[in-house]
């Protein structure tokens, strides 16, 4: 049984929550923690590039890759380039920004992967690369006869939304990490940075739920129940 709602205005509050969730997470990133650099003597800022890239790369990106079926009034075909290469930028922004957070580490001779934030986020983006990766060999190239298309699409989309709800897991795990950290070195509990990066994850997390309710809804709704004369 279809749910009787159309994804496009759906699709419409995900990319609303989609700028809020980007600009609070500059704001945070930029005004309160003082910038980005990938090379600095102040290692924090080398660190701050890892929650901008994962929320507006990784998070923000690869949900409006899976909505783009629905968002957009293109052909099916425009659409797959539009989703397989959003998908594609979403992965590459991910791992720099994964890539950020060891530099960081290494940097300051802090440990790697000791937390769950950071395993379950190895495994997100391993999933993610492999999503991707069978996705395009099995709908893009070289292509999958229609058969084997038709059986694993539901495959594909089952695991994709699994993957992409991990990475919304895994971004709301890493605030909550982070800012546990700065309230134990001093940060006001009830002060406006804790409030900025409890309402960035909220965002965040509504933001996946309407990624994933686009997704599960039909792009038009089709009436079977309204009068038709005889
Ligand atoms: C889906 C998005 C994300 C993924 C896949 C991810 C993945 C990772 C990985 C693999 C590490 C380990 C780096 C190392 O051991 O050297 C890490 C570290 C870290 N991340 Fe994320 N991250 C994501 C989003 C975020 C966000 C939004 C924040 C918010 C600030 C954050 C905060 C942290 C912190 C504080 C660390 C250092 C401590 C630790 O290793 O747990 N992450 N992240
Ligand atoms: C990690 C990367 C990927 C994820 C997380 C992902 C996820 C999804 C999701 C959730 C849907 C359902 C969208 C909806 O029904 O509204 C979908 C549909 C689809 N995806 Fe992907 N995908 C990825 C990569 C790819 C790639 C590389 C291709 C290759 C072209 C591809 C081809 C398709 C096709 C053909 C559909 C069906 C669209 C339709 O129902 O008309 N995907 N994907």
């Amino acid at each position: 049984m279809a749910l009787r709602v159309s994804a496009l205005p759906l699709t419409f509050v995900a990319h609303v929550l989609a700028v809020a969730a980007a600009v609070l997470v500059l704001v945070w990133n930029i005004y309160f923690r003082g910038g980005l650099a990938f090379e600095s003597t102040n290692k924090s800022l080398i660190f701050n590039i890892h929650p901008v890239l994962m929320l507006i790369g990784f998070i923000i990106l690869g949900g409006e890759a899976i909505i783009s079926y629905k968002a957009l009034p293109w052909s099916k075909a425009v659409k797959k380039q539009i989703h397989l290469v959003l998908h594609a930028i979403a992965l590459i922004l991910g791992i720099i920004g994964i890539y950020a957070a060891f530099k960081f580490h290494n940097e300051s001779n802090i440990a790697n992967l000791y937390s769950l934030h950071s395993w379950i986020g190895l495994g997100t983006i391993v999933l993610y690369g492999v999503q991707w990766l069978f996705g395009f060999i099995v709908f893009f190239f070289p292509g999958g006869s229609s058969t084997l298309r038709s059986d694993s699409l539901p495959w594909h989309v089952l695991f994709g939304m699994f993957v992409y709800v991990l990475a919304v897991c895994t971004a709301v795990l890493g605030f909550l990490e982070k800012l546990t950290f700065l309230e134990s070195s001093g940060l006001l509990k009830y002060g406006p940075e804790a409030f900025l990066v409890n309402f960035t994850a909220i965002i965040t997390i509504l933001f996946g739920a309407f990624v994933v309710f686009s997704a599960v809804t039909p792009a038009e709704v089709v009436d079977d129940f309204s009068y038709s004369s005889i």
